[in-house]
């Protein structure tokens, strides 16, 4: 990475691109394409010394820890999952908030085994459990976790809720709140020193368009 390279930005499709787009749009980073349209990866921007590519949320902090993304958007969930070795956390952009929470059928009476949780947060259950001393097995799944302890594959599943309606959808009960989730501005360490000026410019400029904590 040289000084003279692009500043390139990872984001995720979905909620994230469509909460971060406003806020880069009020730093003067505009999408030369629509991003919900094109089937491209790498989008040029209005700043030509910046460009965004389109990844899998999960995959953004390992794009941005291994520097192929200076920058990138990521759920405190994706981060606290991944791990943030290699990575600045210099902003609390305040989009996508939700809650990642113990849930279940309120009406369950575990049986006298391990509880079995179901999640594709594997990393925060295990160690959210350990800090309580509670044995479980972890379950891991990739998505949909409200069926698991509908067929009995689950006593209880780790997941993110926003307007609980999935939960509630599904006969399910928030239990117990493990973190308060928004999405972060992450940044590559080595990127920082190399290219501090433009990056630092970019967060400055990023952090008035932030909304207040609620
Ligand atoms: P994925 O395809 O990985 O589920 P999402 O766009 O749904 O990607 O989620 C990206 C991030 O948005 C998550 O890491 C989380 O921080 C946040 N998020 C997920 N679900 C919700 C929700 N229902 N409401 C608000 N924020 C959410
Ligand atoms: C997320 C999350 C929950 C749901 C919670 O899923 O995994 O299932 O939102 O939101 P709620 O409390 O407002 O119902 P998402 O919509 O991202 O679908 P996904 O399975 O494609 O990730
Ligand atoms: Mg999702």
């Amino acid at each position: 990475m040289n000084a003279t390279q692009a500043l390139t930005i990872a984001l995720s499709k979905g909620r994230i691109l469509d909460e971060t787009l406003p806020l880069l749009e009020r730093a003067g980073v505009v999408p030369l394409e629509d991003p919900a349209k094109t089937r491209k990866l790498i989008l040029e921007t209005t700043r030509a010394d910046v460009n965004i590519v389109v990844v899998r949320a999960t995959d953004v902090p390992t794009y941005v820890q291994h520097g192929a993304a200076a920058l990138g958007v990521a759920g405190k969930d994706v981060l606290m999952e991944h791990g943030a070795a290699g990575l600045y956390e210099p902003l609390d952009l305040g989009i996508a908030r939700c809650r990642l929470m113990l849930a279940g059928r309120p009406e369950h009476r575990p049986g006298e085994e391990r509880l079995r949780i179901a999640t594709k947060f594997v990393n925060i259950a295990q160690r959210y459990f350990a800090a309580q001393g509670r044995q479980v097995e972890i379950i891991k799944l990739y998505g949909s976790m409200e069926l698991a302890p509908l067929v009995g594959l689950a006593d209880y599943i780790v997941d993110l809720v926003d307007t609980g309606n999935t939960l509630k959808a599904n006969g399910l009960a928030p239990l117990e709140l493990i973190a308060d989730i928004s999405s972060r501005l992450v940044v590559n360490k080595a990127a920082m020193k190399m290219q501090h000026a433009r990056i630092q410019q970019l967060i400055e400029a990023l952090r008035p368009a932030v909304a207040p904590a609620p």
